[in-house]
């Protein structure tokens, strides 16, 4: 693969579930580019998420190895633990950077216009941003999933978490980002999270409550879990998407 950046190439670290829908999407043309550069801590999974594209791929052993080979965007999908190790690096490097695990930002110094995030399980960031502004005064996050994700098998809801936004991204890495997203659009306003296994929802569901200065809001998403791994909603992967989109096609 060429090394100059108007090859557009995309880099992914973690090919896991996100990480393989969205190197589906450069494959289907939903996204344009002209190759991937896969990176995952499990060399093998890489190899693998190789083997099952038919798309210009190369798959390297360190993040060093993908910067050499100057991606234009890269998509973190792999944990708040890389994130927190590769975010300086990335844009050290001045190159644009999605974080999917953003309970990894709560706490970076750095402060950035190469990094981006996008709404994952959520949306109407937006909305929120705005009523940020001028104040707001409360904001609820009702997050509901089966107990299968929990590894529970209670048969009524049971709260499993009640507390701040950035403890339960803390407590709940692979599980919580969304709360993370949230804290990280309304700040400084900060946000009361509930976390409740619950046998009769069988989606993801996250409820966001927002009173602020010039009315309210109410938001519900409810999200089939992806069949690989049930904590991550398919919401996630295409936020990835849309936003890696208007990054590399610009
Ligand atoms: N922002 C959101 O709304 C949102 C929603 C869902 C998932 N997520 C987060 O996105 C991330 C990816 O989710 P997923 O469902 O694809 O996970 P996954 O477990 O299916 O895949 C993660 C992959 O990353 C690799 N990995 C882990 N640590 C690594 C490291 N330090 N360096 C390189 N590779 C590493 C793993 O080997 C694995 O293959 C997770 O942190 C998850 O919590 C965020």
């Amino acid at each position: 693969m060429e090394k100059t950046r108007d090859m557009k190439k995309v880099g992914i670290i973690g090919c896991g579930v996100i990480g393989t829908l969205i190197a589906e999407a450069c494959q289907q043309g939903l996204v344009i580019c002209n190759g991937l550069i896969l990176y995952d801590q499990d060399a093998e999974k890489a190899e693998k998420l190789k083997s099952a594209l038919h798309f210009p791929v190369t798959v390297v052993s360190s993040l060093d190895e993908m910067l050499e080979l100057k991606p234009k965007v890269i998509v973190e999908a792999a944990s708040q633990q890389a994130a927190r190790e590769y975010v300086e690096r990335i844009v050290a490097a001045d190159v644009d950077l999605i974080v999917m695990s953003t309970g990894a930002l709560l706490d970076l110094k750095t402060k950035s216009h190469r990094i981006h995030v996008p709404s994952g399980a959520i949306g109407g960031l937006d909305a929120l941003a705005s009523a940020a502004i001028a104040g707001i005064d409360e904001v609820m996050l009702t997050s509901r999933k089966n107990p299968k994700a929990f590894k529970l098998n209670n048969k009524e809801p049971q709260i499993v978490y009640e507390g701040s936004a950035e403890e339960a991204a803390r407590l709940y890495p692979r599980e919580m980002n969304v709360a993370a997203t949230l804290a990280l659009t309304v700040k400084p306003a900060k946000v009361r999270v509930q976390v409740i296994s619950d046998p009769d929802v069988q989606r993801n569901t996250h409820e966001i409550m927002v009173k602020w200065r010039f009315g309210e809001m109410s938001l519900k998403f409810a999200n089939e879990p992806h069949p690989d791994n049930p904590k991550t909603s398919a919401l996630a992967a295409w936020s990835a998407i849309r936003l890696l989109k208007t990054l590399i096609e610009k």
